[in-house]
């Protein structure tokens, strides 16, 4: 993510937005210049309701315009995104999951989810129209994992392969964006899933992304590897409750090459 000639495409929604939510409104300067300076005025706070709002409706567009970024991106590669359009399209993705994840799921597996979940199965295809990626979510309403009491509407991440022809073009990182945009218009208050500790390329491209290493899940997988539960909170006021600092979705950021200038 450090490399050379990369574009940040979502850096300041805390510093922009919050910071000046949270300084209140500020009086315009008068032209006007006196030499005893006038005592300001006291700052207004905006409502918390109205502060949430805009921050979430800020997040929102940042995610949107990650996402614009990464479809151009992908069409630079023969890609294009699309949702789960029918049979046809199972046993591909089983295919891609298949060649890679160490857990082995039944097709009944694979059922629960995309069927119950259509829209929350993303897909990339290349030219041909094959299946070259694949995300698999659902959501559901869960506790709080820290306020027991609470219920949050949760975003879940079964299942995320890209072909081994075309990895490291940020396909992964597109399906996940389309997922988060899909699971933030649902109502989502967060987005969890786990992966094997050892697994750098998953963990790498979603702490890119601002989600957090929430649990260590003890001999987690059948082949006894641990698992961290990642989570990215959506919502910003469980997230100050939860780890006492704003949201990690406002280091929502992304590097993304630079368009090369045409000879
Ligand atoms: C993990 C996986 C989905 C990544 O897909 P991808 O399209 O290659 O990922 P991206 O191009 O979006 O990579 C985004 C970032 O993730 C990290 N990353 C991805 N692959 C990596 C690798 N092999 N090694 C180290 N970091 C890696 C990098 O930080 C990368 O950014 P960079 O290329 O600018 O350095 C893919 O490797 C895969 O299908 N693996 C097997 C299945 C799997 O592990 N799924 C995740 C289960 S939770």
């Amino acid at each position: 993510m450090e490399d050379d000639g990369l574009e940040m495409v979502l850096s300041s929604l805390a510093s922009s937005s919050i910071n000046s939510a949270e300084d209140g409104v500020q009086c315009p300067a008068t032209k006007e210049t006196s030499p005893v300076a006038a005592p300001s005025p006291p700052a207004t706070r905006l409502p918390e309701h109205e502060r949430q709002q805009r921050v979430e409706e800020e997040r929102r567009q940042k995610v949107l315009s990650l996402k614009t970024s990464l479809v151009a991106l992908g069409a630079e590669h023969g890609v294009r995104y699309i949702t789960y359009g029918g049979e046809h399209h199972l046993h591909e993705i089983m295919d891609l999951i298949t060649r890679d994840l160490s857990e082995p799921y039944s097709i009944y597996t694979y059922r629960y989810f995309i069927y119950q979940w259509p829209k929350l199965c993303h897909l990339a295809v290349n030219e041909e129209g094959k299946v070259v990626g694949a995300i698999v979510c659902k959501m559901e309403n869960a506790k709080n994992s820290t306020f027991r009491l609470e219920t949050v509407k949760r975003g879940y991440i079964a299942m995320l392969a890209v072909d081994k022809t075309i990895r490291r073009v940020k396909i992964g990182t597109a399906l996940v964006i389309h997922s988060v945009e899909s699971l933030i218009n649902n109502g989502c208050d967060e987005v969890v899933l786990e992966t094997e500790t050892t697994n750098e390329a998953a963990l790498r491209l979603y702490e890119n992304l601002g989600f957090a290493r929430h649990k260590r899940l003890l001999k987690y997988y059948l082949n006894g590897v641990d698992a961290f539960r990642l989570k990215l909170w959506l919502r910003f006021p469980a997230v100050i409750r939860e780890r006492g600092k704003m949201s990690l979705m406002e280091s929502l950021q992304l590097d993304l090459p630079q368009e090369q200038p045409k000879a």
